[in-house]
């Protein structure tokens, strides 16, 4: 008999095992990609541009109170144009890294995560092109 429990508490053990695997495999190939987790792990800000990073941040993030509709406190970011008078400005990097002297963005909500911050930056410190 105690046998017989020692063989069932492997099995069990196992299983445990086996499904904390699955678990983890899950999580890695949810989160790479997603730019919008901020408990991701790698941040790659090497192939930034603007229609395949910055716009979809932006969209996600900060049109709901940006768009041409709203266009709270007077500001738009719905086109390339628009965002790009913010980047050279100086507004947009100074709103999401909360920088003295600017309103923190997206207002009342949380910053945005640290490799969405790097990648705006990585995109505006080359000049905000329309890529
Ligand atoms: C919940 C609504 C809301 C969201 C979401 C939001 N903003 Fe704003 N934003 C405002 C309001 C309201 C103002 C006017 C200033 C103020 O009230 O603080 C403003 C002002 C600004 C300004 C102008 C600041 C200045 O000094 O002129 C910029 C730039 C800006 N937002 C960028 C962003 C960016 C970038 C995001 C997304 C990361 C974002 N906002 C998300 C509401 C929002």
């Amino acid at each position: 008999m105690k046998r017989y429990v020692h063989l069932f508490l492997i099995v069990l053990t196992s299983s445990l095992a086996l499904l904390a695997a699955c678990k983890d495999d899950k999580e890695e190939e949810i989160t790479p990609n997603n730019p919008n987790n901020p408990q991701q792990q790698q941040c790659d800000t090497g192939s930034v541009t603007f229609s395949s990073t910055v716009s979809g941040i932006i969209s996600t993030n900060c049109l709901a109170c940006h768009s041409a509709a709203m266009a709270q406190g007077g500001m738009i970011l719905d086109t390339y144009a628009r965002v790009k008078t913010a980047a050279d400005n100086g507004k947009l990097m100074g709103v999401i890294t909360h920088a003295a002297g600017f309103s923190p963005m997206p207002k009342g909500g949380p910053k945005l995560s640290d490799c969405n911050i790097a990648k705006i930056k990585k995109w505006v410190d080359d000049g905000a092109p329309n890529n």
